[in-house]
C-alpha cells in the first residue's frame, strides 16, 4: 500500500522546474534569460494562437522575438504527419541544440512539443506553459510526451523532464465550464490519492465559478500529489500507477464511446471511471461506502452519467483487457483505495467483480 506519508518519509522535494505564478511573462522572461537560447520557438496550436499568444506576445520579450509554429487542435492532430511539420520548421528556421522551444496550449500540445523538442537534433530545452487545466494539473507535468501513432493513443513517445512548467490560471477565462470540468476531475483523483481533507475541500469547491489567485494554490497542492509519485518512479515501473486510478474504466469508457460516434472527454470518463473503481475498491478492499456514496453524489451532479447497459459489459471488459498499462495476467489489474489516501496498485480484479460493480455504477448515477 502507499500513501502520500510514506512519499514525504522516502524525500519527496518538490519538482525544481515548476512555477506556480500568474505573471507568466516574467516567469518566461526569466527563464529564457537564464537559458540564454540562441534563438526561440513557442509552438501553439490554432485555438491558442489566437487566444493566448497574442497577450504573451504583447508582454514577454522572449515571445515577441519567437517564431511561432503552428499545428492545428485537437487530439488528431497529435499524430506524425503535426510532429513532422514542427521538425521541419524548426529546422527550415535554422533551430539548433541551443535553441528553446516554449510550448503553449493543452495537453495536446505540451505531449507533442515535448516529444518534438526531445528529438529534435537529439534534444533541445523546452518550456511548457499549459493553458488548459487538465494541461496544468496533469498532462503538462511529469515527462510523459508523444503523439497518437496506428490508431492508438500515446503510441511513440519518451519520457523527458521539461526545463520548466509555467502553471498560470490565467489562461482558462476562455475555456468552457465542460473543460474546465474534465481537469477537475484529475484534481479530484490527486485528492482522492492524497488525503480526505483536500478531497473534502475540493468537493466544496466551485470550479466554475473559479478565483484565479485560489484556484493557482489548489493547482499546486494537486501537482505535488502528481510530482510525489512522478518522483518515486518516473518511469512508470510501479509506484506511479497509482495516478491510474480510476483509468483503466475511463479508457475503456472512452473507447465505447468512440465506437458509438459521441466521444466522451478523457476528464469526464475519469471522474465516471473513478465511480466504478470505487465501487471496485469497497468490494475488494473494504472503501467505505458513505465516502464511496458522496463522490458518486458529486458526479451524478456535477458531470451526468456515462450511459451504459448490461449489453455493454462484454465490450467493457474485454476493452479492459487491452489496456495496455494494466494487464499482468489473465485478470485486469486495477489502481484501487482500501480508503481515502491509502492506494493499492495492480489489484487483480476478476471479469465478475468488474461486470457487478458496473451494475453499481449504474444504480449510483441513477441509470435504468
Ligand atoms: N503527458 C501526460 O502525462 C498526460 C496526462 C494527461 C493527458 N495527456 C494528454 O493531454 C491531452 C488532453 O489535454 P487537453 O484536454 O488539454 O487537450 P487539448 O490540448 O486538445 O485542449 C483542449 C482544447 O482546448 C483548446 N485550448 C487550449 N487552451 C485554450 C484556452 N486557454 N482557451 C480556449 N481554448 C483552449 C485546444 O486548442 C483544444 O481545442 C491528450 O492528448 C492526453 O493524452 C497527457
Ligand atoms: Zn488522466
Amino acid at each position: 500500500m502507499v500513501n502520500l506519508s510514506t512519499i514525504s518519509e522516502t524525500g519527496f522535494v518538490p519538482a525544481p522546474n515548476l512555477l506556480f505564478t500568474n505573471s507568466v511573462e516574467r516567469a518566461i522572461d526569466d527563464m529564457a534569460g537564464k537559458l540564454n537560447p540562441v534563438s526561440v520557438f513557442v509552438l501553439v496550436d490554432s485555438n491558442t494562437a489566437s487566444f493566448v499568444l497574442p497577450r504573451l506576445r504583447s508582454q514577454s520579450k522572449a515571445i515577441a522575438s519567437a517564431t511561432v509554429v503552428q499545428t492545428k487542435a485537437g487530439e488528431e492532430n497529435k499524430n506524425l504527419d503535426s510532429l513532422a511539420s514542427i521538425w521541419k520548421t524548426l529546422g527550415d528556421q535554422g533551430a539548433t541544440r541551443s535553441s528553446l522551444l516554449i510550448n503553449i496550449g493543452g495537453g495536446v500540445i505540451t505531449d507533442m512539443g515535448a516529444f518534438a523538442a526531445s528529438t529534435f537534433k537529439r534534444g533541445i530545452p523546452f518550456i511548457n506553459v499549459p493553458t488548459t487545466l487538465l494541461g496544468a494539473v496533469d498532462a503538462s507535468v511529469g515527462g510523459k510526451t508523444g503523439i497518437n501513432f496506428n490508431s492508438l493513443k500515446n503510441e511513440v513517445g519518451l519520457f523527458r523532464e521539461a526545463e520548466l512548467v509555467i502553471v498560470s490560471t490565467t489562461f482558462f477565462r476562455t475555456l468552457t465550464n465542460a473543460e474546465m470540468l474534465s481537469g477537475y476531475a484529475e484534481m479530484l483523483k490527486h485528492a482522492m490519492l492524497s488525503s480526505r481533507e483536500m478531497t473534502d475541500r475540493l468537493l466544496r469547491y466551485d470550479i466554475t465559478g473559479y478565483e484565479p489567485e485560489s484556484l493557482l494554490r489548489l493547482l499546486e497542492e494537486s501537482v505535488s500529489v502528481k510530482c510525489g509519485f512522478v518522483s518515486l518512479d518516473f518511469n512508470e515501473r510501479g509506484l506511479r500507477k497509482a495516478l491510474n486510478f480510476g483509468h483503466t474504466f475511463a479508457h475503456a469508457f472512452e473507447s465505447l464511446a468512440m465506437v458509438r460516434k459521441a466521444p466522451l472527454s478523457h476528464g469526464y470518463a475519469v471522474a465516471f471511471g473513478m465511480v466504478a473503481a470505487l465501487v471496485v475498491s469497497r468490494m475488494k478492499l473494504g472503501f467505505p461506502s458513505d465516502d464511496l456514496q458522496r463522490y458518486a453524489a458529486y458526479v451524478a451532479e456535477n458531470y451526468g452519467a456515462f450511459e451504459i447497459t448490461c449489453d455493454d459489459y462484454p465490450r467493457l471488459v474485454q476493452l479492459m483487457h487491452h489496456d495496455k498499462k494494466n494487464i499482468t495476467s489473465q485478470e485486469v489489474a486495477c489502481t484501487l483505495l482500501r480508503a481515502i489516501g491509502e492506494v493499492e496498485v495492480e489489484v487483480a480484479v476478476p471479469d465478475s467483480d468488474i461486470t457487478a460493480a458496473l451494475d453499481i455504477y449504474r444504480d449510483l448515477l441513477h441509470l435504468p
